[in-house]
């Protein structure tokens, strides 16, 4: 431990949902004593049952074995009263996103733990400063927001307000790198990095698909297959959960007012509706029920290289256009334009599955259906770094480690090129007049420059 921070040993985590569990068994993994708190003895068990379960897994899998597993879960104390929480030196709360629910537990606290010890927020949406401010001790009120699911994800976004010691953020920040995490350290900004990023790029998405023009299932390939992420963007909304996402585009619209991150109509519709995600069972997909493979019947039509499949299925209003292969296969947009007829599109689907090529389905719009997606995402990165909120290197910490990405948005900006991502959005903001796809000046710069981000 470097000098200036504080001896983190025992800590609290209160609200045992997904990322509160899941913090408690980051916690745990790395051999410290947790007291886990939630607000009946039955969601106690409920949160004992889940780090079982999880941490069960991983013995199934040959990851932890059995005497590892009890141990583990030896150092962890299940409860419903937060005054078990006396002699912790480091107190998180993840309980739900309400302003009033969080500053009264933080005020229970003030009167339980020392004055030494550390309080710490989940928070994805609020701001820290507000909490703090609601304490006797806001110096000592810092964010620690991990990534779902925590135990998995690298990221800690460690959040410091203006009132915040400079040795309560050392000491959050020296304890995550030593449990094994990547913490990047920010202000108290709406979204902070990786959701105002994340969160913009998934309302996108959702209105990309309620325009009707591409199926979930396609719109899924062209982020996994054609971008490279670990999923594509309507099932990481089933996995964050339909209302934490609808939670923090609002938050972001409110401190922006950029029209990129409105909630979709269709998101709160399905919020409304009880449709949280895996949640509740059913989100934009439905987890009950097989899945559709998006691959209806079409006769196949063979070539020897994929270059020549595409030439041969393109005609009739229809053309593809082939990406180059990634880490998660290779990409082909089927481009459809108003005199296309089901039979040719359905034909080319069939072939390029047939050949090991995911085909999504779109309009002739600029973009298509993966540049659409990525390329204002890019720009929303070089936007961030332009406002000095965070440097280029954690920014693509924070999109790496924290939702998975093979490679942060700068970095990506670099392999493909300025230039090319700028004129890929002066296309698209042409075609629409959406003044949010206008190119930041920063990415202009660079493209003239014909200078990298990273490197
Ligand atoms: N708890 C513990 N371990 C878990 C886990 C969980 N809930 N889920 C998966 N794992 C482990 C698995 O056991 C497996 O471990 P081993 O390799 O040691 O066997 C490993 O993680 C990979 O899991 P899988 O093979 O089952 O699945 P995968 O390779 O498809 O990865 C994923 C699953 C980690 C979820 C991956 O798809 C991913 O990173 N997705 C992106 C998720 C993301 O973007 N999260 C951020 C959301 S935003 C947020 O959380 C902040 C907010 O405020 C809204």
């Amino acid at each position: 431990m470097t000098e200036n921070t504080r001896t983190i040993e025992q800590v609290g985590v209160i609200g045992l949902g997904t990322m509160g569990a899941g913090i408690v068994e980051v916690f745990a993994k790395a051999g410290l004593a947790v007291v886990a708190v939630d607000g009946t003895t039955e969601l106690a068990e409920r949160g004992r049952g889940f780090l079982e379960k999880s941490t069960g897994k991983q013995v199934q899998r040959g990851r932890m074995t059995e005497a590892d597993q009890a141990e583990l879960l030896g150092r962890v104390t299940f409860t419903a009263e937060l005054r078990d929480l006396a002699a912790a030196d480091l107190v998180v709360e993840a309980v739900p996103e309400r302003l009033d629910i969080k500053r009264e537990i933080f005020g229970t606290l003030d009167g339980i733990v020392s004055d030494q010890a550390i309080l710490a927020s989940n928070t994805s949406s609020l701001s820290l400063t507000e909490i703090a401010a609601g304490t006797k001790h806001p110096h000592r009120v810092v964010g620690m927001h991990f990534f779902n699911p925590a135990p998995v994800l690298k990221l800690v976004e460690v959040i410091t307000t203006i009132l915040t010691d400079d040795d309560v953020v050392t000491s959050v920040r020296d304890l995550a790198t030593q449990m094994g995490k990547k913490p990047v350290v920010v202000g108290d900004r709406a979204g902070f990095v990786a959701n105002a990023l994340l969160i913009t790029y998934l309302a996108r998405a959702i209105r990309t698909y309620e325009t009707g023009h591409v199926t979930r299932e396609d719109l899924d390939a062209a982020g996994r297959v054609g971008i490279g992420l670990p999923m594509g963007p309507l099932t990481l909304c089933d996995l964050i959960g339909l209302d934490v996402a609808k939670e923090v585009c609002g938050v972001l619209y409110n401190a922006t007012h950029d029209p990129s991150a409105a909630p979709p109509a269709l998101l709160e519709q399905m919020v409304a509706a009880g449709r949280l995600g895996r949640k509740t069972g059913q989100g934009f997909y439905d987890y009950g029920e097989q899945a559709d493979d998006g691959s209806p019947a079409g006769d196949v039509v063979t070539a020897d290289s994929v270059e020549a499949l595409a030439t041969a299925l393109s005609g009739d209003g229809v053309t593809v256009e082939l990406h180059q292969g990634g880490d998660n296969g290779r990409l082909a947009e089927v481009v459809r334009t108003a005199a296309a007829d089901q039979a040719t599109i359905d034909r080319a689907r069939a072939s390029l599955l047939a050949a090991e090529v995911t085909p999504v389905v779109g309009r002739d719009r600029a973009g298509r259906v993966r540049d659409a997606l990525l390329l204002p995402h890019l720009n929303d990165a070089v936007k961030m770094l332009d406002s000095g909120y965070a440097s280029a290197e954690d920014i693509d910490t924070a999109m790496t480690a924290g939702c998975g990405y093979p490679r942060g948005p700068l970095q990506i900006i670099d392999d493909l090129g300025a230039d090319r991502v700028l004129e890929g959005l002066r296309a698209m903001a042409a075609e629409t007049g959406e003044p949010a796809l206008h190119p930041s000046p920063l990415l202009v710069e660079h493209a003239a420059a014909g200078r990298p981000f990273r490197g």
